[in-house]
């Protein structure tokens, strides 16, 4: 059995898709949907779930190991960032060499760093005049946006689309791939607990 943990900060649409592609596995299981926001849409998600969520701020997150040891005695295999904001801190992503996942919502490296998520992004997909975005799914380190790319995939930008058109093509995209890619990352992966 591998194990996810999602970290979400926002609606969880992606989690819940997630969530949804492994729901009766025998293979992989949710174990903990992870948040920074208490008022998240993800958290009513998890709850529909019944995935246990843990809620956390800003002093544990970067100041403690506390995250970090949970995940660890839940044997987590893999951490599955679904919009998640935050950097993540260098002890985690040591503790989980090439077992963090990110989605991004536009085609790395253009369009990423500090301040380059949700809206923002393809506000300045718009701005810049570009003719195609997409997602990228990525693995995590240090910097934002920095990691190995895993898979892309495009959609057009037309001359008269608005931020809101980009946003609503490039989440199809999200939906349509990230829980198979996760199941691909899932299955290269050895066993934490063998
Ligand atoms: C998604 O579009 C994801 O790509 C983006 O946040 C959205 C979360 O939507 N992530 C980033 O911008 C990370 N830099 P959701 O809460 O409905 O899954």
């Amino acid at each position: 059995m591998k194990r996810i943990a999602i970290f979400a900060s926002g609606s969880g649409s992606n989690a819940e898709k997630i969530a949804d592609y492994f729901a009766g596995s025998a293979d992989v299981s949710i174990e903990l949907i992870v948040s920074n926001n208490p008022k998240a849409g993800v958290i009513d998600r998890a709850r529909r779930y019944h995935i246990p969520v843990v809620l956390f701020d800003r002093t544990t997150f970067y100041q403690t190991d506390h995250i970090t040891r949970l995940l660890q005695q839940q044997n987590i295999d893999l951490i599955v960032l679904a919009g998640f904001m935050w950097l993540m801190p260098g002890g985690l992503v040591q503790a989980f060499p090439d077992r963090i996942v990110n989605i991004h919502p536009a085609l790395l490296p253009k369009f990423g760093g500090k301040g380059m998520y949700g809206h923002f992004v393809h506000e300045a997909v718009v701005a810049a005049g570009e003719t195609e975005s997409g997602i990228t799914i990525h693995f995590v380190n240090e910097h934002y946006d920095e990691g190995a790319p895993i898979f892309q995939a495009r959609c057009p930008v037309t001359p008269t689309d608005t931020p809101d058109d980009v946003a609503r093509k490039v989440q199809v995209l999200e939906h349509e791939h990230y829980p198979r890619v996760v199941a691909d990352v899932l299955a290269t992966l050895p066993d934490r607990t063998a």
